[in-house]
């Protein structure tokens, strides 16, 4: 395959980076008095402001260029058409299926994939709607108002934000807990607030064998088998949403209780499938379906729009563009909107499980940085945390910003020096645009100067801005714009991996980590080493935890 840094395309690029050490954001506006709006494309229901980057006219040409190099839209029509670009483990990436109308038919290894698509989506309605409404009880007869969703990464993290995402919505009197981490206190917590009799346990895993889930699992059935005084209790207060139904039923969970999905939906990839049930469960079949429908949206756009207009590609060309060429290595996500407060937690799966690779499709080392770091936090509770850093650091982090028109509820606040009431909402977007703009514009030692702050001072006052950042705006938190939000970055993703030539859809590093894990477990309960011993700091550290132990 193409190294795409031998490509004439990525010498083009290479050869523009001086250029924009020449000019400022604040020149670019001044030239294009339309660049604000130019360089806004509308994608679904979102504006996607790109003006506020470190680009021109020519730089985006020539990063579009290298797009067409790696054969962008052929990779992306192989992935819509369920080719098995999932090469090591020879696998379609169908996760856009899952968000088809059911009128669509793609049939891939002889089975219409959106078929079963719907027959699992008819089923997760049924259920939803008997547990709604008090038809479904539990196994004293209570009617269910808890949800525990049993799962980790993506089996926990696409429904833990959405479902902090539509809060909104939940009108039907089920809450929803999240347990996903095997440190025992996650568990424990969760049970101790729950009435069992109350509580529907939704085991979350595509493999059905990943260890944290699986003790968690294991735990909570015994307690609700001590607490409701039965194994009967389990078919009325346990189902599993998994590929691997005979592992579900080995668990002694029904098929019944059972929502499948399949192995072309990756873990990170998979909150549109059934692991979204106890989002379905809060927030109902309605706001589900409307979900659905966003990531459709945003599946057309990504497909059929010009590389010019498209929201996803040219915001994965921007990460190419700060990370390879300018040297940026973190990007962080701002959603002004407490509702997102997961959203950065779920693109640090999206992205970095997906992005992280150093190695091409065929094997070969890569010779260029790929994924960047995401990391981020709510605004404006950021401002007052790492803000700092944004703004007068010394690193390169571009900065996307997400912020919602309408509220889903607003208050008034009396301020100091205000004159009147002012709407909360109205506070929070204005420190959202008033960032961009800071970091964009910056404030230089004559505006310092002339504010009249002693000119010791100054230096520390200047703030050098061009630091770039994205605006996503959305009219409201709708299920659909959330829907539209996870494709958005789903598909920057893609097109990152796709122009670096790296698989986004496999996570072989993860799995190394968990093999040392079990010989681990052995040392600390047994004193049983492998011969030879770990390592002097791994040995030292199990002797120490060891005798911590009593043992
Ligand atoms: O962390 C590795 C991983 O395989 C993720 O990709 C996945 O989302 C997570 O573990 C959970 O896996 P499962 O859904 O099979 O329990």
């Amino acid at each position: 395959m193409t190294d795409i840094s031998t490509t004439e395309q990525w010498a083009a690029v290479e050869d523009l980076v001086p250029s924009i050490g020449e000019v400022s954001l604040r020149e670019l506006f001044a030239a294009d008095p339309e660049r604000g709006r130019r360089m806004t494309v509308n994608a679904g229901d979102l504006h996607v402001d790109l003006s506020k980057h470190l680009v021109t006219g020519e730089i985006l040409a020539a990063l579009t260029d290298l797009a067409h190099a790696a054969r962008l839209p052929a990779q992306r029509a192989a992935m819509f058409r369920g080719d098995r670009i999932n090469t090591t483990e020879d696998r379609s990436v169908l996760h856009t299926a899952l968000r088809l109308p059911a009128d669509a038919q793609l049939v891939v290894d002889d089975r219409d994939v959106v078929a079963d698509v719907h027959a699992v989506l008819a089923r997760m309605t049924d259920f939803s709607h008997r547990v709604r409404s008090g038809e479904w009880t539990g196994y004293t007869g209570e009617r269910i108002d808890t949800v525990i969703n049993i799962g980790i990464g993506g089996s926990d993290l696409g429904p833990v934000m959405v479902d902090s995402a539509l809060r909104g919505l939940q009108t039907a009197g089920i809450r929803a807990h999240y347990v996903s981490n095997v440190d025992p206190a996650d568990l424990s917590a969760t049970l101790a607030e729950i009435d069992p009799a109350t509580t529907l346990v939704v085991v979350a895993s595509k493999t059905f064998t990943t260890q944290e889930t699986m003790a968690n699992a294991h735990a909570t059935r015994r307690h609700f088998v001590d607490a409701l005084g039965s194994d009967n209790a389990i078919a009325s207060h346990f189902v599993a949403v998994s590929t691997a139904a005979d592992k579900v039923a080995d668990f002694g969970i029904a098929a019944d209780n059972m929502f499948e999905f399949w192995d072309w939906v990756g873990g990170r990839y998979s909150v549109p499938s059934a692991i979204g049930l106890s989002v379905m469960l809060t927030a109902g079949p309605p706001a589900f379906i409307e979900l659905l429908e966003g990531f459709h949206t945003m599946d057309l756009h990504f497909a059929t729009e010009t590389p010019e207009r498209n929201a996803p590609v040219l915001m994965a060309l921007l990460s190419i563009w700060y990370t390879c060429f300018l040297g940026a290595q973190s990007k962080a996500v701002i959603p002004y909107a407490q509702d997102l407060q997961r959203f950065p937690a779920y693109l640090q799966q999206l992205t970095m499980e997906s992005l992280g690779k150093s190695v091409r499709l065929d094997g070969s080392d890569v010779t260029y940085p790929t994924g960047e770091v995401y990391w981020g936090e709510p605004g404006t509770n950021g401002q007052h945390a790492f803000f700092q850093l944004l703004h007068q650091g010394t690193q390169l982090v571009p900065v996307d910003f997400i912020g919602i028109a309408r509220p889903g509820a607003d208050l008034d606040a009396y301020l100091p020096g205000e004159p009147g009431a002012v709407s909360m909402h109205d506070l929070l977007m204005a420190n959202l645009f008033a960032q961009s703009r800071v970091l964009a514009f910056g404030k230089t030692e004559e505006e310092v100067l002339a504010d009249g702050v002693d000119p010791a001072l100054a230096p520390h006052k200047v703030m050098p801005g061009n630091r770039p950042s994205t605006t996503i705006l959305a009219p409201s938190l709708s299920p659909g714009v959330v829907g539209q939000l996870i494709a958005l970055y789903e598909h920057v993703v893609f097109t990152q991996a796709a122009i670096l030539g790296i698989n986004a859809f496999d996570q072989w590093g993860v799995e190394l980590g968990k093999a040392q894990a079990g010989e681990l477990l052995s040392a600390l309960t047994v004193d049983t080493r492998p011969d030879p011993a770990f390592d002097s700091s791994t040995d030292s550290l199990v002797e120490i935890y060891r005798e911590a132990r009593g043992r």
